[in-house]
C-alpha cells in the first residue's frame, strides 16, 4: 500500500444467508452480494463503481462503512483494517467515512429541521466546543453546498430534489470526512439538476481533498467525475480502468454492452457505434453460473468460459479485465 492509498479492499465478501424453515433458522444457501472484490482508491481521487441493479454496489459501499458486516476479506482505510475494529472504534472512525444516498427524501428525517439534521452528527462525534461553534460550522457548510442560511429552520419536504441532495451532502460534509461513498447521488434527479450536483461534488473535492466512491448504474454519469471506473457484475469486478481508457477501450463484453447502451451526441459516431444487446436476465447471486459469471449473457461465450473462472488480468497500465478472450474480441 502506497502512502497515498486511502482505501484498499482485498477480496471483500458479503454473503447473506438465505434462511428457511418454520423457525427461519435453517441456512439453505447464500446470496453472494459481494464475492471477492479487491480495489484501491488513492486519496483525493474518485472511484466509480457501475453495474446493473442487484450486482452488489450498495452492499459493497455499506460493507466498507461496516453498515453491513463483511463475511470475508479486508477493508483497509488510511492504514487501519476496518474489519478488525471493535464497534466503539468503528463508531469513532465512521466520522471519517460518510455516505450520501440516492433518495435524499427518504434518508432525511421529515420531522427534523435542517439545523437539527446537520448538528446531530456533530453532537454524536463531539465536534464543536459549544452551540455557537456548531452553528458556525453548520453555517459554513451550508454556504459550501450553496444553500441559504434560512434553510436551517425549514424541513426536508420544503426543498426541491436537488436542494435535498445538497442537504444530504452537507450532513456528510459537516463532519469533515476523508471519504464519501455516494450511492447513486444523482439518479433520482432531473438531468438538468444532475450536472449541478456533480459539479458541486467536484468543487468540494478540489477544495477539501475529499476521496469519493461513487456508485452508479449509468456509465454516462460517472464518466466526467471519476478517475478510475470499476465495472461490477454479480458481486465481482469484471473490469477496471482509468476513466478515459474505459470509455475509449472497453475490453470486457459486459462493459462494451453497457457502453453500447449510452447514446453518443455526434450523429456520425452514433451511426457507427457498436450495439450489443444483453439477452436474458441477470442470474441469481445465490446461484451464479460456473466459470465466468457473465457467460450466460455473453454473445462470445465458449466452452472454456463455463469451465474456468477468468481472473482479473492486467492488459494495460491500470487496466484489468476478467475475460479469457478480451484480446481476441478487441
Ligand atoms: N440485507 C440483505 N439481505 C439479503 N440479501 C440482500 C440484502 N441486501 C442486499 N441483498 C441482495 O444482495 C444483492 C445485491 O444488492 P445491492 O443492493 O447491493 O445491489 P445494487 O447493485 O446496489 O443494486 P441497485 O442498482 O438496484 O441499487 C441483491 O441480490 C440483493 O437482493
Ligand atoms: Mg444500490
Amino acid at each position: 500500500m502506497t502512502a497515498e492509498t486511502l482505501v484498499e479492499l482485498k477480496d471483500l465478501q458479503v454473503h447473506f444467508p438465505i434462511l428457511r424453515g418454520v423457525l427461519v433458522d435453517r441456512v439453505v444457501g447464500h446470496v453472494k452480494a459481494v464475492d471477492g472484490v479487491s480495489l484501491s482508491i488513492p486519496r483525493g481521487s474518485t472511484y466509480g463503481l457501475v453495474g446493473e441493479s442487484g450486482c452488489g454496489k450498495t452492499t459493497l459501499g455499506r460493507a466498507l462503512l461496516r453498515l453491513v458486516e463483511p463475511t470475508g476479506g479486508t477493508a483497509v482505510f488510511d492504514g487501519v483494517d476496518l474489519t478488525a475494529l471493535g464497534s466503539n472504534a468503528m463508531r469513532t472512525m465512521r466520522r471519517r467515512l460518510q455516505m450520501i444516498f440516492q433518495d435524499p427524501l427518504s434518508s432525511l428525517d421529515p420531522r427534523q429541521n435542517i439545523e437539527s439534521i446537520l448538528t446531530e452528527g456533530l453532537a454524536t462525534h463531539g465536534i464543536g466546543a459549544d452551540r455557537a461553534a456548531r452553528r458556525a460550522l453548520v453555517g459554513e457548510t451550508l454556504d459550501a453546498v450553496g444553500l441559504p442560511r434560512w434553510a436551517l429552520s425549514r424541513y426536508p419536504h420544503e426543498f426541491s430534489g436537488g436542494q435535498r441532495q445538497r442537504i444530504g451532502i452537507a450532513r456528510a460534509l459537516v463532519l469533515s470526512p476523508d471519504l464519501i461513498v455516494a450511492d447513486e447521488p444523482v439518479s433520482a434527479l432531473d438531468v438538468s439538476i444532475q450536472a449541478q450536483v456533480l459539479n458541486l461534488l467536484a468543487t468540494l473535492q478540489a477544495d477539501r481533498g475529499l476521496t469519493y466512491l461513487v456508485i452508479a448504474h449509468d456509465l454516462a454519469v460517472v464518466r466526467h467525475i471519476c478517475d478510475t471506473v470499476g465495472v461490477m457484475y454479480l458481486g465481482a469486478l469484471v473490469e477496471q480502468a482509468p476513466s478515459a481508457e474505459l470509455y475509449t477501450r472497453p475490453l470486457h463484453p459486459y462493459t462494451r454492452a453497457l457502453l453500447s447502451a449510452v447514446p453518443v451526441p455526434d450523429p456520425d459516431v452514433e451511426d457507427r457505434r457498436e450495439r450489443i444487446l444483453l439477452t436474458g436476465d441477470l442470474p441469481s447471486p445465490a446461484n451464479p453460473p460456473s466459470g465466468c459469471r457473465f457467460r450466460t449473457r455473453c454473445p462470445w461465450a465458449r466452452e472454456r468460459c463455463a469451465q474456468e473462472r477468468p481472473e482479473l488480468r492486467t492488459l494495460a497500465a491500470g487496466h484489468t479485465v476478467a475475460c479469457h478472450f478480451a484480446e481476441e474480441l478487441e
